[in-house]
């Protein structure tokens, strides 16, 4: 159990920050023309992703175990079919499928602290930064070596029982790294066109906006907050039961979020003022970019590998939570060790990833279905599709199924809050997600 309320915001905040905000977040709004995508994503957060992040919480409170026990115990204990714990199932394979390219990127990002410690980026342009990134993405080797890195990092650290070095991680670490975003924002605005970044960010234009986009600004919805596979559900099984579930959500939301939209408004000032640069660049955005900012930064070597071992942290923190749901359940229902349990994990995990190493080089033109390389498909088939069906599933199960009691309990609510929360988790969470569905079908049909 977490010793306080306050243990499980550092948590949960340390699951849902990471590369998502700060890699991802940036590079799917350069490639889908930025504002209108980041007002989808906004929308995404607060009418969906708040609600199914208190259901998953609730869920994980009221059933305090594994998330595929918790649904089993809720869905009997409400006179539920034995088909929910199929949400507990996907999450396992959507951690599983996730963790195998994050362990990539993260590798990345652990890369870069000796690349700006070393002074390779010290007044660098943007074609320098651009050839040393790409130089780097050309060797499978590399990026074997530094993703072998992370993920033995993040088995020991989970094989070892977490809350401990979880807790002062995010205490201390997501504060500087908050700091250091907005060092960056300010650099944007000093050298940067920071007029043109913070317009592409924040100007509704519709018709930059495609069909694909609002599949991808909802399935990052999930992605960033950590719903939808059951992590904040096996979290939330943690959770001591006097802590009001609406405010810790809520402040966890908006956490992410500002982390987000610092890392946009630091990165596309920078894209604006460089030759060469554009929003769509792709995976590589903020690893093309950032070292720029450091390279003319005073003291910008220390700072900037300081930056990136913070975003390495940021990535642990994540990861950690990714394998959450299958540890859980493997250590409750077999009694399994929980380090023979992680090195397996984390050994498949690292296995699967090596497709992903290769999409950046040998299988660049390698297509699986579509024009999709290995880490696209992956990708594709975990935060486009497994995260919003497991979401969409949670919603059906807490707003429908559970039974009213247990609801009554664990949120505590009455009166308008609570017809807020059930139109939510009822209507309007699962219309969204089915109306982006049917949408894209519609039109890729
Ligand atoms: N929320 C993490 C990020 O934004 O980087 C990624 C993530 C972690 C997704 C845990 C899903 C999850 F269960």
């Amino acid at each position: 159990m977490w010793s306080s309320r306050l243990v499980f915001v550092l948590a949960a905040a340390g699951s849902a920050v990471g590369l998502g905000n700060i890699w991802k977040f940036p590079y799917i709004t350069g490639e889908n023309g930025g504002g209108a995508f980041v007002v989808v994503y906004l929308a995404c957060i607060a009418l969906v992703g708040v609600p199914i992040m208190m259901a998953e919480v609730m869920l994980g409170r009221a059933g305090r175990m594994s998330p595929i026990n918790t649904m089993r115990k809720l869905a009997s204990a409400s006179g539920g079919s034995g088909f929910w714990p199929v949400i507990g199932w996907m999450g396992v394979l959507a951690g599983f499928l996730i963790l195998s390219y994050y362990a990539v990127i993260a590798g990345w990002a652990v890369y870069y602290v000796g690349r700006l410690a070393s002074g390779t980026f010290d007044g660098a342009d943007g074609a320098a930064s651009q050839a040393a990134f790409d130089a780097f993405l050309a060797d499978p080797w590399a990026i074997l070596l530094w993703q072998t890195v992370f993920m033995a990092v993040t088995v020991f650290i989970i094989a070892r029982g977490v809350a401990r070095g979880l807790e002062t991680a995010v205490r201390w670490l997501m504060p500087l790294l908050l700091v250091l975003l907005l060092v960056l924002v300010g650099y944007g605005a000093a050298v940067g066109d920071f007029a043109r970044g913070a317009g592409f960010l924040f100007s509704f234009d519709v018709s930059s906006l495609s069909v694909g986009g609002l599949l991808t600004a909802m399935g990052h919805a999930f992605f960033t907050l950590s719903l939808g596979m059951g992590a904040i559900m096996a979290y939330g099984a943690y959770l001591p039961g006097r802590t009001s579930i609406a405010g810790t959500v809520t402040t966890i939301a908006v956490l992410d979020t500002v982390v987000a939209l610092a890392a946009g408004l630091a990165i596309f000032p920078i894209v604006f003022a460089t030759a060469g640069l554009e929003p769509g660049e792709g995976p590589g955005l903020m690893f093309v970019t950032l070292p720029i900012a450091f390279g003319n930064l005073p003291l910008g070597a220390v700072v900037g590998a300081v930056f990136f071992l913070l975003v390495s942290f940021a990535a642990v923190t994540s990861a950690i939570s990714l394998t959450e749901p299958a540890l859980a359940f493997l250590v409750e229902q077999y009694n399994a060790k929980r380090t023979r349990v992680a090195i397996s994990l984390g050994a498949g995990c690292w296995l699967l990833g090596i497709g992903t190493v290769l999409s950046f080089n040998v299988w660049a033109d390698v297509h699986v279905v579509g024009g999709l390389t290995f880490f696209d498909f992956v990708d594709y088939v975990s935060y486009k599709v497994l995260l919003p069906v497991g979401g969409l599933l949670i919603a059906l199960f807490a707003g429908w199924v559970l039974a009213k009691p247990v609801v009554a309990e664990e949120l505590g609510f009455d009166g308008w809050q609570e017809r807020l929360w059930q139109a939510a988790i009822r209507f309007i969470a699962p219309a969204g997600v089915l109306v982006v569905f049917g949408y894209t079908i519609y039109q890729s049909v």
